[in-house]
C-alpha cells in the first residue's frame, strides 16, 4: 500500500498546509508512502525561477523537518526525464474533452482571460502530469483536498484505459479524502481559504513566520461585534476559524474550545501560544536542514534516486507496451 500526494511551491507552506496535510502525512507515515514537492506544477503560470528554486528547497525541509522519512520525500524536477516521458504517453492516452473539464482549469483559465494573461498550455495539461507523478510511483492511495479529487480521477481512468488498451503496466489509484475538519481559513477573510500563494498574506499564517508575526496576524484576524464566544461557523465564521485552529493544535474537539475565555482577546492570546508552540519546532528543524547545505543536498539526491528507481521499470513498460520502447 502506497499513499502518495504532493505540495506545490507556489508560495510558503501554509499552517493550512501544515495541520491539513504534512501533520498528517507525517503522523501517519508508513513504510511505502512517499510525499514530494511538486515545483513542475508551479510552472504553469507566470513565476519567477530563482524564487521557485527556493521555496521548493524550503518546502522539502519543512516535510523532513515535520517528521517524514527523508527517504520518502523528493523534488519532482529531479525526476523531469521520466515524468516528461510518462506524461506525454498519458497525453496520448487521454481525450481532449477529459482534460477540457477539469474544473479546476476551468476556473483558472477564466481567471487568466479576465485578467488578460496567456493561458499556459501546461495549466491545460497539468492534471496528465498529477497523473504521471501518481502511475510512475504505483500510488493506490491519493490523500488530497476536494479540488484535487477530480485530478485524481482522471490519473484512475488513464491508469485504467491503458492498462485495457495496452497491457498492465498502472496501479489503479484512488483518492483519499482527509477527515473533514482542519479546513484553515484566511484570517482576513474567513470565506477563503488560507492560501500560500495569495496576493495579501495578511491573514495567512506561515509555517516559517516568526513568533512576533504569528502574533501580530493572529491579533488582527477578523472576528465580529457579537462578542459571543460560540462555535457558528455560519454566523460567526472568522471566530470559528480561530476555534478551528486551536482545536487543530490542541488536540481538543473544536465544539470544547470555546468555553473559559472571557473575551475575544482573551482567545485570541490562547490561540497565538497554540499555533507558536505547534509551529516551533518544524520552523527550527526547517532552518538546522537549511542552514546545512550538504545534508539538505544528501536527503534531495536520496529521495531523487530512491524514487526514480521506483518508477524506472513502470515506465519502462509502459514504453514497451506502448511500442516505443
Ligand atoms: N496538484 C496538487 C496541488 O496543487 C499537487 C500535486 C501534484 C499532487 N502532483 C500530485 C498531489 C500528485 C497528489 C498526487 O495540491
Amino acid at each position: 500500500m502506497t499513499r502518495f500526494s504532493g505540495v506545490t511551491p507556489s508560495g510558503n507552506a501554509t499552517l493550512g498546509n501544515y495541520l491539513g496535510a504534512i501533520r498528517r502525512w507525517a503522523s501517519e507515515g508508513r513504510p511505502g508512502d512517499l510525499y514530494f514537492v511538486s515545483d513542475l506544477h508551479g510552472m504553469t503560470s507566470a513565476y519567477n525561477p530563482q524564487r521557485l528554486r527556493v521555496l521548493a528547497r524550503e518546502l522539502l525541509a519543512n516535510l523532513v523537518a515535520s517528521g517524514i522519512e527523508p527517504d520518502q520525500v523528493f523534488v519532482q524536477s529531479d525526476l523531469l526525464p521520466q515524468l516528461g516521458a510518462l506524461t506525454w504517453i498519458l497525453e496520448c492516452t487521454c481525450s481532449f474533452g477529459e482534460a477540457a473539464r477539469m474544473t479546476q482549469f476551468k476556473e483558472k483559465s477564466n481567471r487568466r482571460e479576465l485578467e488578460a494573461t496567456p493561458v499556459r498550455v501546461s495549466l491545460f495539461t497539468y492534471p496528465v502530469l498529477m497523473a504521471a507523478d501518481i502511475l510512475l510511483q504505483g500510488a493506490d492511495e491519493v490523500p488530497v483536498g476536494e479540488d484535487q479529487a477530480q485530478h485524481v480521477e482522471l490519473a484512475r481512468t488513464l491508469a485504467r484505459r491503458f492498462n485495457g488498451a495496452y497491457g498492465d503496466a498502472f496501479v489503479v489509484p484512488r483518492a483519499v479524502t482527509p477527515p473533514a475538519g482542519a479546513r484553515i481559513m484566511d484570517l482576513a477573510d474567513p470565506s477563503r481559504k488560507m492560501d500560500k500563494s495569495a496576493r495579501d498574506a495578511a491573514g495567512v499564517l506561515f509555517v516559517m513566520d516568526e513568533p512576533d508575526l504569528l502574533r501580530r496576524k493572529i491579533r488582527r484576524a477578523v472576528t465580529d461585534g457579537l462578542g459571543r464566544l460560540e462555535y457558528r461557523p455560519a454566523e460567526q465564521p472568522g471566530l470559528a476559524n480561530l476555534l478551528e485552529i486551536l482545536a487543530a493544535c490542541t488536540g481538543k474537539p473544536v465544539r470544547e474550545t470555546a468555553g473559559g475565555f472571557g473575551s475575544y482577546g482573551e482567545l485570541k492570546e490562547a490561540v497565538t501560544e497554540a499555533v507558536i508552540e505547534e509551529l516551533r519546532p518544524v520552523r527550527e528543524r526547517t532552518q538546522e536542514l537549511l542552514a546545512d547545505t550538504a545534508e539538505l543536498d544528501r536527503i534531495r539526491a536520496r529521495g531523487a534516486a530512491l524514487a526514480s528507481e521506483r518508477g524506472a521499470h513502470r515506465l519502462a513498460a509502459a514504453r514497451r507496451l506502448a511500442g516505443v520502447g
